[in-house]
């Protein structure tokens, strides 16, 4: 059998993004400008939201996020965020940046989301908000969540850095909750390279969050056209307001050359989503057969999937691990752990060894792992990787040879 490379991600830049990034070097534009603009205000269309802003990660999205909600209703440091046990470390870290407390939540086995039914046991009357992450490519259970953020008056923040253009109930990812947020980093669905993209229907919270992510400066100015007026009252009041700051706040933009990006990518994103899960359903196709070894991904009833990521649990007690994941990277197949956050050194340093008190994430932590259901693997991909874990098995002695 050839040895094939099978990455987690890849990435083939189209000749338009390629000319538009190129228009920007051309105009000598690279500060926030016009396709940004018509990034942002695509963007939030497509999300029946109003308002969409561009900043430099997913990370830095979230942190804006949280930021305007703790000002703008006034938490107080300490106070708590309901985060699931089991995501990318940046979403919990976005919380503490904040001087708030993640209060952790164990996830459901099947769809490795924050679990709705274990979330009410954990309010408290410090609870201000909960963080539904949308892990791997598919919707939390967002109508649940919902009803119980509307009986507590909680606020909810969308961490939908891992799906995007997925429906679930009719209803794309990121527009349910209060503050969505996305990221654009290289492995993700939409790719700028770097980048996050922050949604809302609020118009306090969006200039809160337009102008934290720009040092917390006055929202009069937001671009440099901003300065071509005669309009004499107007421009009196930017030569005041403009440097003026009203938060204290970060430099979060990006430059032109993502938003250039950004928009080429989100004009041809249907083409993205199809082909994510025409291999995402290939990979299910082609590994049905070891279904009582693995768990492969299921579809929550009314979701959808865009597989940005492919995770698989190992039932089977008598695979190892370890030994497994070695024989997929020494045959080429790229792998990642199953985004641990409990066991992380950081966390068991802040929070102590409290992994125990989340038994799927912990088990997932200990039996699941990552491959890649990128746009660019094709038949013959699917086939190799079908092949490795039948070869796998067989040479354990699980399969008749
Ligand atoms: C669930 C989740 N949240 C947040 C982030 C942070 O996004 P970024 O890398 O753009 O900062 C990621 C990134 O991978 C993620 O997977």
């Amino acid at each position: 059998m050839t040895k094939r490379h099978i990455a987690i991600a890849d990435l083939k830049i189209s000749q338009k993004a390629k000319k538009y990034v190129l228009q920007t070097l051309n105009d000598n534009r690279l500060s926030y400008g016009s396709f940004t603009e018509k990034f942002e205000k695509e963007f939030a269309r497509l999300h029946n939201r109003k308002y969409a802003i561009v900043t430099n990660s997913g990370t830095s999205a979230l942190q804006v996020a949280i930021h305007a909600l703790k000002e703008a209703y006034s938490w107080e440091d300490g106070d708590e965020v309901i985060v699931p046990a089991l995501t990318f470390i940046a979403s919990s870290n976005a919380v503490l940046h904040n001087n708030l407390k993640p209060v952790f939540v164990d996830v459901e086995e099947k769809y490795y989301c924050i679990d709705p039914l274990k979330i009410e046991e954990k309010i408290s009357p410090k609870t201000k908000a909960i963080m539904p992450v949308h892990l791997f490519g598919q919707s939390a259970e967002m109508q649940k969540i919902m009803k119980i953020a509307r009986k507590y008056n909680l606020k909810v923040i969308e961490d939908s850095c891992e799906a995007m253009f997925v429906n679930y109930l009719d209803q794309p990812v990121g527009s349910f909750g209060d503050i969505a947020v996305f990221s654009t980093y290289v492995a993700h669905i939409i790719v700028t390279g770097v980048g996050g993209i922050v949604t809302t229907n609020d118009e306090q919270l969006a200039v809160m969050m337009k102008s934290l992510m720009f040092h917390g400066r006055d929202n009069i100015y937001l671009k440099i056209e901003d300065d071509d007026t005669n309009n004499r009252i107007r421009l009196n009041s930017l030569i005041e307001r403009r440097f003026q700051f009203e938060h204290i706040g970060y430099s979060f933009r990006l430059t032109e050359m993502e938003g250039a990006l950004g928009l080429a990518e989100l004009e041809n994103k249907n083409s993205i989503i199809k082909k994510r899960q025409k291999v995402g359903k290939s990979l299910t196709n082609a590994l049905s057969r070891y279904s009582h070894f693995f768990q492969l991904p299921q579809i929550r009833k009314n979701a959808e999937h865009c597989y940005m990521l492919y995770p698989i649990v190992i039932l089977d007690k008598r695979i190892e691990k370890e030994e497994f994941l070695l024989f997929l990277e020494e045959h080429g197949v790229e792998t990642r752990l199953f985004m641990p956050l409990l066991s992380q050194p950081i966390y068991k340093k802040v929070f102590g060894d409290i992994s125990l008190k989340f038994p799927v994430a912990k088990m997932l932590e200990d039996r699941g792992f990552i491959i890649g259901s990128h746009p660019y693997l094709v038949q013959d991909d699917i086939k190799y990787v079908q092949d490795l874990f039948g070869i796998f098995l067989k040479n354990a002695k699980l399969l008749e040879k």
